[in-house]
């Protein structure tokens, strides 16, 4: 299912200040190089996600799923100069490929790329952190939000990202699409959090814990 019509999307595209040269490149390299693009999360939800750790002055940023790193450094090029943000992913290929671009910015110093199973690598690490952006593996979604929420400052950002699932979340069927609805209920339910659901690009959820 289209949830926004794509005529709009390029609107809103259209209408939103344009990313950095190295984004730019980043994410014609990443429609050139990788089989699932789309995973990238783009110029409208990037320049959303800098404005995001802008806004809200984050100084760490822990995300979930680098992939190419479009998201990253769009996160990267919102925080102070002393900011960090550690993302992790599984994916070595598309890591390497991620720290190549952010070798080329000055903002790349301050990411921290962790290679593995995201499950083993947030219980290694240490202090809050002031923002974390979910965009992994869908089936882990909860997981990771149970994993992180404690993980993060009170006052803090959870940013999840796919949480309308292509509007599947209307009526869950397959594997990842009923892991994303009951993901996006215990979500509404959970007392530790203030929640918006957001129907931006493919929805993206923001909580702030209380
Ligand atoms: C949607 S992409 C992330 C896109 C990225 N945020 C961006 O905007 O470019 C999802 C990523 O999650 C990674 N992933 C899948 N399972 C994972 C796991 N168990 N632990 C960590 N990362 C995982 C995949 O390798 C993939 O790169």
């Amino acid at each position: 299912m289209e949830i926004i019509p794509q005529k709009i999307e390029d609107y809103a595209e259209a209408h939103t200040t344009r990313p950095s040269v190295l984004l730019e490149k980043l994410l014609r390299e990443t429609y050139r190089r990788t089989e699932i693009p789309q995973m990238a999360v783009g110029t409208v939800e990037g320049k959303f996600l800098k404005m995001l750790v802008q806004i809200s002055g984050a100084r760490r940023v822990l995300e979930i799923g680098t992939f190419t790193g479009y998201s990253a450094l769009s996160m990267a090029e919102g925080l102070a100069e002393e900011g960090e943000l550690v993302t992790c992913d599984i994916n070595e290929k598309t890591s390497a490929l991620a720290k190549k671009f952010w070798s080329e910015s000055p903002q790349g110093r301050k990411i921290k790329s962790i290679l593995g199973p995201a499950l083993e690598t947030l219980p290694r690490l240490t202090g809050l952190f002031d923002l974390v952006f979910i965009d992994a593996d869908k089936e882990n979604y909860l997981a990771y939000w149970e994993a992180s929420l404690p993980k993060l400052r009170r006052g803090g950002l959870i940013v999840v990202d796919n949480v309308l699932w292509g509007g599947s979340v209307l009526r869950p069927k397959l594997k990842d699409e009923l892991s994303i609805a009951r993901f996006n209920e215990a979500v509404a339910r959970d007392p530790r959090v203030e929640v918006v659901m957001l129907t931006v690009r493919d929805g993206i959820t923001l909580a702030r814990k209380k």
